[in-house]
């Protein structure tokens, strides 16, 4: 199966005290960019289009591998996939890639396994994959002053990560469908199954985990370190 993998890579999520975006933080000595990149070929991923700020466009070039290609993303996580779903068929060769997989740049350690598995799913037919892990935690909905008004079945809840894989026609058709910086989407899945495609899930794992506050980075350094 020919798959291009996208990194969004184009958040300005700043961690305490640095002035860099998340994506260009140091993880291990190497950029968690670059983590994420490298994640993806190892699942079976060659050709990869990464999302970047405009500002720090130069620096997201210097780090990543010469055959990464390179796009100014968006204000919100949809409108920088968007741009690389763009340059993606731009710079595809004929007939070009029949899947993408979309990865965040913030989930550095996904072990190449998971993106193997979104590829079998892909090459089973599937049209929509997501990695998924079970919810463990008693989980409850709270009113606006924090108190619980309601416990929530949480058998067939699940937490969704990346990369999530796609028939590359039915991901584009799914973006041509939405408008606007679609704040409203957190991940591809959702303006898929917008537009009426069914989703699958395939298992996650824990070490792709998404580095959002400064602890995160702390457990991820003491894993690579391990
Ligand atoms: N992302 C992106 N373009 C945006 C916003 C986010 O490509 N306009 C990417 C981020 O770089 C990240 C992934 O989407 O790899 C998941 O987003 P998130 O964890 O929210 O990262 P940030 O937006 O950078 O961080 P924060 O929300 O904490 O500021
Ligand atoms: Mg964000």
């Amino acid at each position: 199966m020919h798959a291009v993998g996208i990194v969004a890579a184009a958040g300005s999520g700043l961690r305490p005290g640095a002035e860099l975006p998340k994506a260009l933080v140091l993880l291990g000595g190497r950029p968690l960019v670059c983590w994420a990149v490298e994640s993806l070929r190892a699942g079976g991923v060659a050709e990869v289009v990464v999302a970047v700020p405009a500002p720090q466009r130069p620096a997201f070039t210097a780090v990543l591998p010469d055959d990464v290609h390179v796009v100014v993303g968006g204000d919100t996580r949809t409108a920088s996939v968007r741009a690389a779903l763009a340059a993606a068929r731009e710079h595809a060769g004929d007939p070009g890639p029949t899947a993408v997989l979309v990865h965040d740049a913030a989930r550095p350690l996904t072990p190449p396994n998971v993106v193997a598995r979104v590829l079998a799913a892909l090459a089973a037919g599937a049209l929509a994959v997501v990695p998924v892990l079970p919810v463990v935690d008693t989980t409850v909905v709270v009113d606006d002053d924090g108190v619980v008004i309601a416990d929530v079945p949480r058998a067939s809840l699940r937490r969704v990560q990346t990369p999530q894989g796609f028939d590359r026609a039915t991901l584009v058709a799914a973006y041509g469908r939405v408008h606007g910086t679609a704040a409203e989407f957190t991940d591809d899945a959702s303006v898929v199954r917008a537009a009426g495609v069914p989703v699958h899930t395939v298992a996650g794992d824990e070490r792709a985990a998404k580095i959002t506050v400064a602890s995160d980075l702390l457990a991820a350094e003491r894993e690579v370190a391990s």
